[in-house]
C-alpha cells in the first residue's frame, strides 16, 4: 500500500481558490457591499451550477441506482421536541474559551493542550476563561411574541426529518428493510471558527441517507456503506491519494453514535473531514418514540410480524464542503509554453465533466463572415443536452485559458473550415488535443466523452 500523504504538496492554496471563486463566479462573500456576513457565502453562476450538479451526481448514486432508497425534502423548521429527543437540546455543544485581552473566541478543542492547561491565549498570551459549553443551534421564534411557546430551532442536521418522517415513507410506500431514505438540504449551526472559506460556515448543505436495518446487522451495513461511499469518491475521478479514513476516538463519537468512520480529505491546509458515516443504532428512533408517544417499531410482515426498532445507518457529506473539495482537487497549473511571460502558464479546473458546470463552450474562431451565426447554431443544438457557454471575445487562445479556469471539458471551435466541410474542432481541457469531428455527431461524441472519461493527472 503506498505510503500516506502527511502534507498537501499541489499548487492550489485557499488564498488562490478563494480568489478564483470569486473571479469566475463561484463564491462571492455574503454581503459583501456590507463589509460581509461571517459564515455565509453566496454561490455566483457557475457556483450553484457546480453545487446543482453535485447534488445531482450524488442523487443519483443515492436514489436511482438503489431500488431499496428514496427521497424526502423535510421543512428545515420542525417541532422544538424534536431537538430535545434527538439530544441536540442538551448534547450539541462546542467547548468555548474566550481570551480576555484580546477577547479572541477560540474552541476548547482546536488550541494547544498546553494552552489550555496553561490558560493563555495562543495569540496574545493573554488570560483565558474558563471552558464552557455553548450550544451550536440557532434559536428564533415562530408567531409574533417572542417567548418560550414560540421557540423553533433552524434544524443543524437534515437527519431528524427523515427520522420523523421514517413511518410515513414506509407506509407510503410499502418500504420493507433494509431500506434507505435521502436527503439534500440546508443545516444551520452557529460555528464559532468560520475560516478556511466555505469549509466550516453558519449556514450549509447536506447531502445524507439513513439506511434502515434489522438489529445485529448494522455492523455489516456500515461496512458496506463506508465500501460504496469510498467508491462514490473514485467514480468522481477524486484523487484517491488525498482521501483516508478516521476512526472517531472515544472522545470524538457523537452521542448518537456507535461507530463512526470521516472520509477525510487532504485540502490545502490539511487532512480534514469531508464525509461521516455513522452507526447511530436504534438511538434516534427509540428517543422519538418516548418523546413523541408513538410506537415507532418496524413490522417485519414476512417475519411473523416481528418487531424491533431498526438501526440506522448514516452516510453524511457537506455538499458545499464537496464543492470545496472538488475546486481544490480539481485545481492545477500547468506550464504550456515556453516564452519567459505569463502566457506560459494555464490555470485549469480538471472537474469530471458529470460535474463541471459548462460542459461545452462554443468559440467562432471570428466573428464576422457568418462564424458567430454558426456558432450560435451549433449552441442551440448542444444546448439541448449539455450546458452550454458562447465566448467570441479575444484571441482564441485567451478563450480557450479562460474556459480551462472555469473547469469546461469540452471546447468547439468553428472555422473556415467548418462552413466547408460541415466539421468543428472539439478541444480537450485536459490534454488540450483537437480533434475535428462532423457537426452531426458532436453531441453523441461529447455524451461518449462524459461516459468514458477518466482523469489522467
Ligand atoms: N447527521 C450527522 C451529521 O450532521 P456531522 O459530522 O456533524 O454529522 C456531516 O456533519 C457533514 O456535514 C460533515 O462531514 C461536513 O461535510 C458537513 N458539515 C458539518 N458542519 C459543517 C459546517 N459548519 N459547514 C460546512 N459543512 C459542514
Amino acid at each position: 500500500m503506498a505510503e500516506e500523504l502527511t502534507e498537501y504538496k499541489g499548487p492550489a492554496t485557499m488564498e488562490k481558490i478563494t480568489s478564483l471563486a470569486k473571479r469566475r463566479g463561484f463564491v462571492f462573500q455574503s454581503s459583501e457591499i456590507y463589509g460581509g456576513q461571517n459564515g455565509a457565502w453566496d454561490y455566483g453562476p457557475m457556483g450553484i451550477e457546480l453545487k446543482n450538479r453535485i447534488a445531482a451526481n450524488w442523487w443519483k448514486a443515492m436514489t436511482q441506482l438503489h431500488d431499496e432508497i428514496v427521497g424526502l425534502d423535510a421543512a428545515i423548521l420542525m417541532h422544538p421536541r424534536t431537538w430535545e429527543a434527538s439530544g441536540h437540546v442538551e448534547n450539541f455543544t462546542d467547548p468555548l474559551v474566550d481570551c480576555k485581552k484580546c477577547k479572541t473566541r477560540f474552541r476548547a478543542d482546536m488550541i494547544p493542550d498546553e494552552n489550555l492547561a496553561n490558560k493563555t491565549c495562543p495569540e496574545c498570551g493573554g488570560e483565558l476563561t474558563d471552558t464552557r459549553k455553548f450550544n451550536l443551534m440557532f434559536r428564533t421564534h415562530i408567531g409574533p411574541t417572542e417567548d418560550n411557546a414560540g421557540l423553533i430551532y433552524l434544524r443543524p442536521e437534515t437527519a431528524q426529518g427523515i427520522y420523523v418522517n421514517y413511518k410515513n415513507i414506509i407506509q407510503s410506500n410499502r418500504m420493507k428493510i433494509p431500506f434507505g431514505i435521502a436527503q439534500i438540504g440546508k443545516a444551520f449551526r452557529n460555528e464559532i471558527v468560520t475560516k478556511n472559506f466555505i469549509f466550516r460556515t453558519c449556514e450549509f448543505e447536506q447531502m445524507e441517507m439513513q439506511y434502515f436495518v434489522k438489529p445485529g446487522t448494522d455492523v455489516e451495513w456500515f461496512n458496506e456503506w463506508k465500501k460504496r461511499r469510498w467508491a462514490y469518491y473514485e467514480k468522481l475521478g477524486v484523487k484517491m491519494d488525498h482521501l483516508r479514513w478516521h476512526q472517531h476516538g472515544p472522545d470524538e463519537l457523537a452521542h448518537y453514535a456507535k461507530d463512526a468512520y470521516d472520509i477525510q480529505y487532504l485540502f490545502p491546509m490539511g487532512w480534514r473531514e469531508l464525509e461521516g458515516v455513522h452507526n447511530r443504532t436504534n438511538y434516534d428512533l427509540t428517543r422519538h418514540t418516548e418523546y413523541s408517544g408513538k410506537d415507532l417499531q418496524y413490522i417485519d410482515q414476512d417475519n411473523n410480524n416481528d418487531r424491533y426498532i431498526p438501526f440506522i445507518i448514516e452516510t453524511s457529506a457537506g455538499l458545499t464542503r464537496t464543492l470545496l473539495m472538488l475546486i481544490c482537487d480539481a485545481y492545477d497549473e500547468e506550464k504550456v509554453a515556453d516564452k519567459g511571460d505569463a502566457d506560459d502558464w494555464r490555470t485549469v479546473l480538471r472537474f469530471h465533466p458529470v460535474v463541471a458546470p459548462v460542459t461545452a463552450a462554443i468559440l467562432p474562431l471570428m466573428k464576422k463572415d457568418g462564424l458567430a451565426e454558426l456558432a450560435q447554431d451549433i449552441r442551440n443544438e448542444l444546448k439541448e443536452d449539455f450546458a452550454t457557454d458562447y465566448d467570441q471575445a479575444g484571441a482564441i487562445g485567451r478563450r480557450y485559458r479562460r474556459q480551462d479556469e472555469a473547469g469546461t471539458p469540452f471546447c468547439v471551435t468553428v472555422d473556415y473550415q467548418s462552413k466547408e466541410d460541415g466539421t468543428v474542432t472539439l478541444r480537450y481541457r485536459d490534454s488540450m488535443e483537437q480533434i475535428r469531428v462532423p457537426r452531426a455527431e458532436l453531441t453523441e461524441k461529447i455524451r461518449q466523452e462524459i461516459k468514458q472519461y477518466k482523469r489522467k493527472s
